[in-house]
């Protein structure tokens, strides 16, 4: 923190993410300030299948990261380079680099990096910024922490720019993956990011990864109510089985003669080697749940929504081998809290159990309750 130009940054520190906190700014001029939030999200049914070109079944939740994002001049005492100061305020941390040239870095570094020299690259034309960061998703706890900081990201960066109208959502999604992927490592789909940004309120999302297209379905619980409980485990899909789950997926469309695994024939699955065959049958079986899930809600059939996520559980457990003890035994606490249905959450290996619960079943003690939401916004201009 020796630089002045950090201090400048840190002083707002105290300001931060209080209401009405933008700078007015005279019509027409790009905004000084903006602020911009991005939803987490609970996938309820079709996990892994996103890099298939499956099917899931989303919703943006209440929790997620907001960044605050305020203009600032290029570098006067240097060489004159526009620069992004960062602030991670929930680990009190800042990171400090020049725009043209962003160099990789670790954690939440990579993120804000990576997004920097993504938009560059896409002609979205970042501006020299002070970015504060915040949130309330736990990180590694399977709620899309990562997607939710990335979308957070751009749209601050777009918004104080004045691009955002030069990118659509899907798109946007598209390249927030391409930070996940790039620079943080992790093989990630476009689940996350596209449940972030199209999310809407009562309303689960059904996307379908091969046409990209994301339909709405009312999601009217009357009465369950959809609760998440921590496992405790943390989990980082860059050093997880995660890419190698898609690397043994990538492997069986090879074997099968397929362009991706929405493809394959089931009654050929039995070619395939062990594992393989296993991850295969995950995908068609869990691409199938998602269009039972969405007959499910539209009959109101919540009974048939519990037994769809204890049928998930097994084959992300059995099929993808995504579980762990710790998660095991977090959803049984879940199943004993008389929970009707539940099923690990995300990329697997740690991370949140989902459950679903009957009119009048008690909140289980550390869950916390998830209502769909409205997608990503920004907040303030
Ligand atoms: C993580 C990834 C997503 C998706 C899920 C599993 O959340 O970021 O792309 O693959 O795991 O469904």
């Amino acid at each position: 923190m020796s630089s002045p130009k950090r201090h400048e940054c840190a002083r707002t520190r105290a300001r931060a993410l209080t209401p009405h906190d933008s700078t007015p700014t005279s019509p027409g001029a790009p905004p000084t300030h903006v602020r911009a939030f991005a939803p987490g999200r609970v996938c309820l049914i079709g996990e892994h299948t996103d890099y298939n070109d499956g099917l899931a079944l989303a919703m943006a939740i209440e929790q997620g990261v907001t960044v605050d994002a305020q203009r600032i001049e290029p570098e006067r005492d240097g060489d004159g380079d526009a620069r992004v100061l960062a602030q991670a305020l929930d680990l009190d941390e800042h990171d400090e680099f020049a725009l043209s040239d962003p160099q990789p870095a670790q954690g939440w570094r990579a993120f804000v990096r990576g997004m920097a020299a993504e938009l560059q690259r896409s002609g979205l034309r970042p501006v020299s910024a002070c970015l504060r960061i915040a949130g309330d998703l736990p990180h590694g706890s399977g709620l899309s922490s990562s997607a939710a900081l990335e979308v957070a990201l751009a749209m601050a960066q777009l918004a104080l720019a004045g691009t955002g109208e030069e990118i659509g959502r899907t798109q946007l999604a598209e390249l927030c993956s391409r930070v996940e992927n790039e620079w943080v490592g992790a093989q990630t789909g476009l689940l996350d990011q596209l449940s972030s940004l199209y999310g809407q309120r009562d309303t689960a999302l059904r996307i379908d990864f091969q046409t990209l297209t994301v339909d709405p379905v009312p999601l009217d619980l009357d009465g369950w109510r959809l609760v998440t409980l921590d496992s405790g485990e943390q989990h980082e899909h860059s050093s997880s089985g995660y890419n190698q789950r898609r690397a043994e997926c990538a492997r069986a469309c090879e074997l099968l003669g397929v362009s991706s695994l929405r493809e394959a024939d089931e009654s050929r699955l039995a070619e395939l080697p062990i594992p393989l065959r296993g991850r295969a049958r995950h995908v068609l079986s869990d691409n199938a749940r998602v269009d039972r899930a969405v007959v499910a809600l539209r009959a109101g059939d919540l009974p048939a929504l519990a037994e769809l996520l204890d049928e998930s559980h097994s084959s992300l457990r059995d099929d993808m081998e995504l579980s762990t003890p710790t998660v095991e035994a977090t959803v049984r606490r879940m199943l004993d809290a008389g929970a009707a249905g539940a099923r690990l959450l995300g990329g697997g290996f740690g991370g949140s159990v989902l459950g679903l619960l009957g009119p009048g079943v008690p909140v289980p003690d550390g869950a916390c309750e998830m209502h769909p939401c409205a997608g990503a916004r920004v907040l303030e201009r």
